[in-house]
């Protein structure tokens, strides 16, 4: 049996250019700069444009990460979205990225979990890599929260936005760089917490429309609680402990969360990736943009460890030890 496991050899990022500011929102629901800044951490999110989807974002996310990895896109063996807002539900967000491109010897598949849906995903490449299955995975989230708020709804609207991250993974000999370790769990009893109403076959005729629907503090405390733990079980798996990780890299769903979440793990500020500033909770993809987004700024450095580490609706939750190469 070869000891085979997965290193990130590119990353990109896709951002609509629309920035919808606090300001902005002030003027559709009654909220506050002030409120939004302090109780989130965000100041302005990305919307798209008009005629822009889901599988636009992706693909421009996907074909920067194949530039850094210098492979050709037929090279790639697999291509798996992690979305819950897709262009449609068929054709998969996968299929277009896989037509965009050109990946014309690759598999494709959309995966759903939520907010959690880019762990699952790179879960999922990693098994495909490890078993010696598969050489190049792409893995991308991308998703077009705004299609899913009620702009009248303020408890939901001033939290999410629009965006897409991407990584190319590929098979590498283990005990060096890449995936050391991985949790993902799930528990839906609390699926009733954290919902997008009307968006499959059974029909909510007490919502009208397809919007978010959320228990906010009761979010809040699962998301504290489980990405903690997590991350700390990801950790264990991997045979290391905090002091060894450079860099958490995690969802960006509240300031207060991420916040509430390095107390617990002992993480100094400086070790902690924000971004939430600038793009709200763009649901899966946040994790891809922020790693794009480290890198660019050398954030990581050859050798160095990171946690990625998320949660969202289903439940379900998750986090990934990963050495930089
Ligand atoms: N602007 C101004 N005031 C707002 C507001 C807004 N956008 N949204 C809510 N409020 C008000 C509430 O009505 C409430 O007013 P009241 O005290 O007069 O009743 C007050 O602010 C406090 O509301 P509360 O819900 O207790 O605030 P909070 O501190 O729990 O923050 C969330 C609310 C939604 C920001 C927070 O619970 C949260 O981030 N939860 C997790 C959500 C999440 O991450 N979801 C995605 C997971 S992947």
């Amino acid at each position: 049996m070869q000891n085979l496991t997965a290193v990130i050899t590119g990353v990109g990022k896709a951002l609509p250019d629309r920035r919808v500011t606090n300001a902005d929102l002030e003027q559709m629901v009654e909220t506050s700069d002030e409120w939004i800044s302090k109780r989130v951490g965000i100041k302005e999110r990305r919307m798209v444009a008009d005629g822009e989807w889901t599988s636009h974002l992706a693909a421009r996310a996907a074909k920067d990460a194949l530039a850094m990895s210098g492979l050709a896109a037929d090279a790639l063996d697999l291509i798996i979205v992690s979305t819950t807002t897709p262009d449609t539900l068929y054709p998969s967000v996968s299929c277009l990225v896989q037509r965009e491109i050109g990946a014309a010897r690759a598999g494709a598949m959309d995966v759903a979990a939520a907010c959690t849906g880019f762990i699952y995903a790179m879960g999922t490449a990693w098994a495909m890599i490890r078993s010696g299955l598969m050489k190049h995975v792409m893995v991308i989230a991308a998703e077009v929260v705004t299609s899913s708020l009620d702009w009248t709804d303020r408890d939901t609207c001033v939290l999410f936005g629009d965006g897409a991250g991407a990584v190319v993974l590929s098979a590498a000999e283990g005990g060096g760089a890449g995936i050391l370790s991985m949790r993902l769990q799930a528990d839906g009893n609390y699926a009733d917490i954290l919902k997008l109403p009307n968006s499959g076959s059974r029909a909510f005729p007490e919502y009208a429309g397809r919007f978010i629907k959320m228990q906010g503090n009761d979010v809040f405390k699962h998301a504290v609680r489980d990405m903690t733990e997590c991350a700390t079980d990801a950790l264990a798996a991997a045979g290391l402990t905090i002091g060894d990780v450079s860099l958490v890299i995690p969802h960006q769903a509240n300031i207060r969360i991420i916040d509430a979440i390095a107390t617990r793990l002992g993480v100094p500020p400086e070790k902690v990736f924000i971004n939430i500033e600038k793009y709200g909770n763009t649901s899966s993809a946040t994790i891809p943009i922020a790693l794009c987004e480290a890198v660019e700024q050398g954030r990581l450095k050859p050798g160095d460890v990171f946690i990625i580490d998320a949660f969202g609706a289903g439940l379900t939750w998750g986090a990934m030890a990963i050495r930089w190469k």
